[in-house]
C-alpha cells in the first residue's frame, strides 16, 4: 500500500487542466518539434459550469502531466492530443432524488500515435513498465496510486477509430 501526504481541497478541475495544457504546450520541446496540436475539449458541464472535485491539487497535476506527456511522447508527427472532461451529472439528473453523490468527472487524454503495445498491456500499471528510451516506467504506476487514493479509477484503451490510445481517469464530483 502506498501512502501520500495529501492535502485535499476543493478544486476547479477545468482550471487545473487548462493550466497543465498551457504549461506543457509552452515548455515541452516535442510539441514544437513534432508539430503537435494539443486541444482541451468539453471544458464545462451541461449547464455551462466548471467541474469541482475534492482532490490534492499537486497530485492531480502529477497525473495529468504524466498522461499528457505520454500522449506527446507517443503521438506521431503532426499528431493531435485531446484532453476532455465528461461528467455523469447529466445522466444522473433524472434520478437525482435517489442518488446521494454528484457523480464523477471522467478525464481522458487521447492521442493518435501507435497505441499501447499489446506486449505490455497486462503490466501497464506496474512499476518500471516502459517502452520509452527516456522514461522510467513509473508514471502510470504512480498515477494509479494517486487516483485510487482519491477513490477514482484509471483505465487505458487503444482507440477503435484510427490509431493511438486513450487513458481515462475518474474523480468524484463535489
Ligand atoms: N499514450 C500512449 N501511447 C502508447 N503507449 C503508451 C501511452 N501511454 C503509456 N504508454 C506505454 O506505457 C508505458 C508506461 O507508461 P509510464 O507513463 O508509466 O512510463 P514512461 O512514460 O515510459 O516513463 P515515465 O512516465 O516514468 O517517465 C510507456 O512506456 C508506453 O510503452
Ligand atoms: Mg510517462
Amino acid at each position: 500500500m502506498h501512502t501520500f501526504d495529501t492535502t485535499i481541497n476543493r478544486n476547479v478541475l477545468n482550471e487545473k487542466i487548462r493550466n497543465v495544457v498551457k504549461d506543457l504546450s509552452n515548455t515541452c520541446l516535442q510539441v514544437g518539434e513534432k508539430g503537435l496540436e494539443i486541444q482541451f475539449l468539453n471544458d464545462k458541464n451541461y449547464n455551462g459550469i466548471d467541474y469541482y472535485v475534492n482532490a490534492d491539487k499537486s497530485r492531480v497535476f502529477q497525473v495529468l502531466s504524466n498522461l499528457i506527456n505520454n500522449a506527446i511522447k507517443f503521438a506521431g508527427v503532426n499528431g493531435v492530443v485531446t484532453i476532455s472532461i465528461k461528467g455523469t451529472e447529466s445522466l444522473l439528473s433524472d434520478i437525482s432524488d435517489t442518488v446521494e453523490k454528484n457523480g464523477y468527472a471522467f478525464i481522458s487524454t487521447k492521442d493518435n500515435g501507435n497505441g499501447i503495445d499489446p506486449e505490455i498491456q497486462s503490466r501497464l500499471f506496474s512499476k518500471f513498465t516502459t517502452k520509452s528510451d527516456i522514461g522510467t516506467g513509473l508514471g502510470l504506476f504512480i498515477a494509479k496510486s494517486i487516483i485510487e487514493i482519491h477513490d477514482g479509477k484509471i483505465s487505458p484503451e487503444n482507440n477503435k477509430d484510427g490509431g493511438g490510445a486513450t487513458i481515462t481517469f475518474s474523480l468524484s464530483l463535489d
